[in-house]
């Protein structure tokens, strides 16, 4: 890849210090932005990256520090200014409004939004963009009805739609699928080539040497330099992320499986949209067992999981935990029995966003002893309880009193594993649990999975990654359209490329 111009940056962002209650979030950061440049910002959970970038989107004003456009100075007091301006950002979490069609949202929160919407404008308008940057969208669709990579074209088109010259990309990659992200890099190097510049904050290194200009990687919160990606390692960037190098290397050791725990026969489940998505389902899980569930994020595996932890209806068919029948039950009593779910989607079904950390680390139990004594919750059991997870997965946190979305993303999560796994779960079902982890979290999360397979759980584990997969599974399922196409008893000892059939939908016997 090509360097930078070396002309005035587009933006530029100078001593920028951030301080929330109890901790300095951005301290004399230096950092800027140059035409048909894509430039990477690295760190560790809770380095700095989304608050950095909160700033120059004019969502945080800077304790210190100043913004420069072109080479002269800008205050953003409201993101609508940043995106005047030309700057626009697609969030984690990101920011549509879900009631509302892909064309309404285009011009939503825009200035001088007319009373009556020019409906055909805008979406011969999406047309054009789409078409021009591969952005595949029915403009017509609800955004809740989306899947999660769709609604990141919706909030990319947003901002192109808006003209922005500078696009800031948190974690984009972190919930697509891998042909979402090669069709997102593709994208990306169509908006670079035009000379707009991008930010593109993520965990997966492979991702930043191959598809950036230069990389910016922060540290506690202060920059630890900026270089040019061809002229770095990753080894280099680990060190100056982190001061050490960490490997994901586990070990999984073998183990006899004990007595089947869980089993589900013949389950038909419904998406929202009202379409079978889950079909004709069975497997069963052992204890000391994991069983990975490969195939690529939309065929059913959210439906699946919910369905398995009493959120969602079964159409017809078995789960049985311990013997006993279990479908039908409520969601609480899936719990009292010791069946756990980590969700993909930490803001919905796994946290209480406004709530604190220690509300958040007793959601699930606040019925029982210690933490619940009859009608009253003990908080100061609560609070240790918290305190305790905390500790052990190293979530960082100004306090126990924080309510959880000021967490930085990788922290939530890495709270929401210490909460489910802390309860040493019989049944443990857990979605994508790395994802937007950096990678010292994701070796210790994936150490905490081994080690409850080693103390009795029986796991469902849902991925795209391969590779955690392959490190973690006993047995390894494929899922492609509702229904599962083969059941591996020594994935390691299958080759990936006939995984990635099975996941693609060929029939075990072609794969
Ligand atoms: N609104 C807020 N109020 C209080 N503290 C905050 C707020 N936003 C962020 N923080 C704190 O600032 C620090 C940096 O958080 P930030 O979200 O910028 O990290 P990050 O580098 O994006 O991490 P991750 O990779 O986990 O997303 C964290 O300690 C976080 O708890
Ligand atoms: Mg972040």
């Amino acid at each position: 890849m090509t360097e930078g111009r070396g002309a005035v940056p587009l933006v530029e962002m100078r001593g920028i210090t951030k301080r929330f209650s109890g901790v300095t979030a951005n301290r004399d950061v230096n950092f800027s932005v140059e035409a048909g440049e894509v430039h990477a910002l690295l760190g560790e959970n809770g380095a700095g990256k989304s608050t950095l970038m909160n700033i120059l989107y004019g969502l945080y004003r800077p304790d210190e520090g100043r913004i420069f456009l072109d080479g002269k100075p800008v205050i953003f007091r409201t993101p609508r200014d940043a995106i005047a301006a030309g700057i626009g950002m697609v969030h984690q979490h990101f920011m549509l409004v879900h009631t509302h069609t892909v064309w309404e949202n285009m011009i939503l929160g825009v200035k001088d939004t007319p009373f009556v919407l020019p409906k055909k404008k805008i979406i011969n308008r999406i047309a054009e963009i789409s078409g021009h940057y591969g952005l595949q969208i029915d403009p017509s669709a609800m955004v809740w009805q989306l899947s999660t990579g769709e609604q990141q074209r919706v909030a990319l088109l947003q901002m192109l739609y808006r003209n922005v010259r500078v696009l800031i990309l948190d974690e984009p990659t972190a919930v697509l699928t891998p042909q979402e992200s090669v069709r997102l890099f593709e994208t990306i190097r169509r908006m670079s080539g035009e000379g707009h510049g991008v930010v593109f904050i993520s965990h997966k290194m492979r991702e930043v040497m191959s598809e950036t200009h230069k990389v910016t990687a922060l540290r506690r919160g202060e920059n630890a330099g900026t270089v040019a990606t061809s002229e770095t390692t990753e080894e280099a960037l680990a060190e100056m992320m982190m001061g050490r190098k960490v490997t994901l290397d586990v070990n999984r050791s073998r183990l006899n499986a004990g007595k089947t725990l869980f089993e589900v026969r013949n389950i038909r489940v419904l998406g929202d949209r009202g379409v079978e998505a889950v079909s004709e389902v069975s497997f069963s899980i052992k204890q000391n067992e994991i069983l990975g569930l490969a195939g690529v994020a939309g065929n059913g595996q959210q439906e699946l999981c919910e369905a398995l932890v009493g959120l969602r209806p079964l159409l017809s068919g078995e789960i049985k935990m311990n013997g006993c029948r279990m479908e039908g039950s409520s969601p609480r009593r899936f719990i009292r029995e010791g069946i756990y779910y980590i969700p993909s989607d930490r803001k919905g079904v796994g946290m209480a966003s406004g709530m604190d950390i220690v509300s958040n680390s007793i959601i699930k139990k606040y019925w029982s002893k210690p933490v619940g004594h009859g009608a009253f919750i003990d908080w100061r059991n609560s609070a240790a309880c918290a305190k305790r997870i905390i500790e052990d997965f190293d979530v960082s946190a100004p306090s126990l009193h924080t309510p959880v979305r000021n967490l930085s993303g990788g922290n939530l999560q890495k709270l929401l594993m210490g909460r489910e796994l802390s309860e040493a779960p019989k049944v443990l079902i857990v979605m994508h649990p790395t994802w937007g982890l950096d990678v010292s979290a994701t070796r210790y999360v994936r150490e905490q999975l081994l080690a409850a397979r080693e103390n009795g759980s029986a796991t469902l584990l849902i991925s795209e990654d391969l590779d955690e997969l392959l490190a973690l599974s006993d047995r390894l399922a494929v899922m492609f359209k509702g229904k599962f196409m083969g059941l591996l008893d020594d994935p390691a000892s299958v080759p990936t490329e006939k995984i990635g059939l099975l996941m693609a939908g060929a029939p075990v016997e072609a794969a």
